[in-house]
This record gives structure tokens, sequence and C-alpha cells, in this order.
């Protein structure tokens, strides 16, 4: 019995296309000879073996061709935001819904990819050792989507863990190389979102002011709070509610220190700008206005993008670990104590999300509304009708 091995990987529209799986057709993403690898086969070629397969291997070799089929499928939604920022499209807001449908799509192909671990994880170490006596020194590493995928999302280069204290673009040349350069450089999804959320309306200094209000309301309640405690009885609980209080104050005075924010985006504690950061906090605490409920929706999907990425990272770390032990990997890395240090907030993209969630207040000292004033109605700033046609809808 042969394998399918001419399984196409140029399926760029999932619901447009049809998906030729018997087919042969060149996969571009794949092609070119990685000279990275001295001798033996590489990642791309380990796609195309052809061998006497066991059946582990098998469910090796597809898996790995779904994986990198979903990840063209990614790179596809990927691209396709960025051009409706990129473009400006964004500024009507009616393509706000188109965005969040196709990064939602990334987040379901993350949670399928994720879970087909479980499948790897049916082979046995011995199954696996056979087969990888074949496959050296081909690495996943060479996986050119991978890094595409990293690095349009947002992952900085400076944040990398080295890998055998080489640049991770070492491993690949020419075309390969180039197209990751220019990945590089592009505006990620992380800056575009970023200056999406500085537009957040409600931020205008002489308009709602949402910071100012928000800094007045915190430190009103927090004296408020403060005073009620001051009133109780000496006791062990009065202390300890004193010890918290003054961290609230101290938390809450680094969030409105715009000096200690630039402190953190230097040491890439933080990604996003200030700007962007009250945003996005704006969008948290007013999620239930009909104005910000697609982009609270954005905000979460961003975040189950890193959290599904960690989790694959994981996943894939603790195959690994069981597959190989802590032996070098195939392609000459310290393998599974590489990939762990992978599995870290250092690649975590839209980190501030998350971290936001340190500075949730009762629900009475948000800033009010006034529903006369401040409706925050929809806006098409910028409405290109030919864009919204039912063809590239979804
Ligand atoms: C039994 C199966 C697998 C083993 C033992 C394995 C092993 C490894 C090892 C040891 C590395 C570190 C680099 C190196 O030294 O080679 C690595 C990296 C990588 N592997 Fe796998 N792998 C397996 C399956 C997969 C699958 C199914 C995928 C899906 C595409 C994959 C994608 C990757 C990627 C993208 C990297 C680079 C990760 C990074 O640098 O953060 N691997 N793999």
């Amino acid at each position: 019995q042969s394998i399918p091995l001419h399984l196409s990987f140029s399926f760029p529209r999932l619901f447009k296309s049809k998906l030729h799986l018997e087919e042969e057709e060149e996969d571009d993403s794949q092609e070119g000879i990685n000279k990275a690898s001295k001798g033996g086969i590489i990642y791309g070629d380990y796609l195309q073996v052809k061998h006497s397969p066991s059946s582990s291997s098998l469910i090796e070799l597809r898996l790995l061709r779904a994986y990198e089929l979903w990840f063209k499928q990614i790179l596809w939604e990927l691209d396709s935001v960025r051009e409706i920022f990129i473009s400006g499209h964004v500024r009507d807001e009616r393509n706000m819904l188109k965005v969040n449908t196709r990064i939602h799509r990334i987040v379901m192909i993350f949670r399928l990819l994720v879970d087909q671990f479980a499948v790897l994880e049916t082979m046995t170490a011995l199954d696996f050792y056979d087969f990888r006596e074949y496959l050296s020194p081909a690495s996943g590493f060479q996986s050119l989507q991978f890094r595409l995928l990293e690095n349009k999302i947002g992952v900085p280069d400076n944040l990398r863990v080295p890998y055998n204290r080489r640049h991770y673009r070492d491993n690949f040349k020419g075309h390969e190389s180039e197209m990751l350069l220019r990945s590089e450089k592009e505006p990620c999804l992380l800056k575009l979102v970023e200056k999406w959320l500085e537009r957040t309306p409600g931020l205008e200094e002489d308009g709602f002011n949402f910071w100012v209000k928000l800094e007045a309301n915190i430190f009103e309640g927090l004296s408020l709070e403060k005073n009620k405690i001051e009133k109780m009885q000496d006791s062990e609980e009065k202390e300890e509610m004193m010890e918290e209080m003054t961290k609230q104050k101290e938390l809450f005075t680094s969030l409105f220190d715009v000096k200690r924010h630039e402190h953190l985006l230097g040491k890439g504690e933080r990604r996003i700008s200030y700007k962007a950061l009250q945003g996005a906090l704006m969008i948290y605490f007013y999620r239930e206005e009909p104005r910000f409920q697609v982009p609270f929706q954005l905000l979460s999907n961003l975040m189950d993008i890193d959290t599904l990425m960690t989790k694959w990272r994981y996943n894939h770390v603790c195959m690994v670990h069981r597959m190989i032990g802590s032996k070098a990997g195939t392609g000459g890395s310290s393998g599974y104590h590489y990939l762990r240090s992978t599995v870290s907030d250092r690649y975590k993209v839209f980190v501030d999300l998350f971290n936001l969630a340190m500075f949730l207040i009762p629900r009475h000292w948000v800033p009010k509304l006034d529903p006369n004033e401040h409706t925050f109605l929809f806006t098409a700033e910028y409405c290109d009708s030919s864009y919204c046609s039912s063809e590239d809808s979804d």
C-alpha cells in the first residue's frame, strides 16, 4: 500500500476552493532545498517521504501534513485580517465583524491542532525511534509556515529563545529567509490592533475623557475604603485589610504612571502603547455597550490565540519528552529543554490583554456614561462599499 503523498498544500480559501487531497500540486511554502541541514532530509522533504510505512509513521506523516495545511489556512485568515487593518477598512466599523469572524476561525483551527496531539501520543516511543533514524536531521524547527505565523501575529525577534545559540532565520535560506525577513518587517497583528485600540471612542481628552475620569473614581473609591477600614477596631483582620489596601493603591498608582509604562515597554513586559492599553481597558469596562461588544469579543479571541499557541507548544513538548526524552532533537537543538523554554510569556503576543485583569474594579467605580451625551454611535469614518460586497463576506 502506498501513502497518498501528493497532498495539496494550496487551499488558500478554505470555504471557497476545493481541496484536492490526492492531486499532485506544488506546495510553494515547502519547496526549495534547505541547505541548513547537512545531508539527510529536511522538513519539507520529510513531508513528501516515500517508503514502506508502518502505521505509526503513517500517523506521523499524515498529521504533520494536516498541521501544515491548517497553518496555511491560518496564514490566509491572518493576512486577510491584516489587510483589512492596513488598508484602513477597519475605520468602517461594519468590517469589525469580518475581522472577528476570521480571528475566531483561527482560534477554532488552533483548538483542533492542540487536540491532534492526542492522536500522535498513541505512538510509542519505540515506534517513533525506528522512524526517527530515518528522519534525521529533519525538524519542525524548519517549518516555514510556523515561523511566518509567529511573526505575523507578533512574536518579537528579541524575545525568542535562541536555538543552538543561533538566530532562528539561519535555518532558512534564499526565498524562505527573505519571506521571513519580510514578515518581521511588515506590521504584525499586534501592532495593527494597537493602532486600532488607540482610536477607541471615549478616550478623547475633549470628549468623555475616560482615563482621567477612571483615575479620579478609583482613587476616590480607594480612599473611601480606607476610611472604612480605619474606623474598624484594631484586629488582625484590620491589619490584613490595610496591607491589601496599600497593595491596591500601589498597583493603581503604577497603572496611571506613564513613565512606568514606558519602562515596562522597554523590558518587553508590556507590548502595546499607553493609549492602546487605555482603549483595551475601556472596552473591558463597557463591553455591554452595543458599540463595544464586537471589540470585546475580538480581544477575547486574541487572548484565545495566545492561550492556544501556548497549549500547542506545551502539548508538543510533552509529546517530544515522551518520544525522545531529553535527548537532542533531530534538528540538533537541546530538543526538550529548548522547547520547554518556549512555553513562556515571552511568546505571548497579547500579554497586556491578560494583565488587564489585574486592574478590574467594582462596577460602581466605572465612570458612568451619560446616555444623552455619550452614545458611542456606530461610525463609518471610512466606507468603501466595494469592500463590503457580499463576495468577500464570510
Ligand atoms: C513525535 C513527534 C515529534 C517529535 C519527536 C518532535 C520533536 C521536535 C523537537 C526535538 C524540536 C526542537 C527542534 C529540534 O531540535 O529539532 C521540534 C520543534 C518543532 N516541531 Fe516538532 N516534533 C514532533 C512532532 C511535530 C508535529 C506534529 C509538528 C507540527 C507541525 C511539529 C512542529 C514543530 C515546530 C513548529 C517546531 C519548532 C518549535 C519552536 O522552535 O518553537 N512537531 N520538534
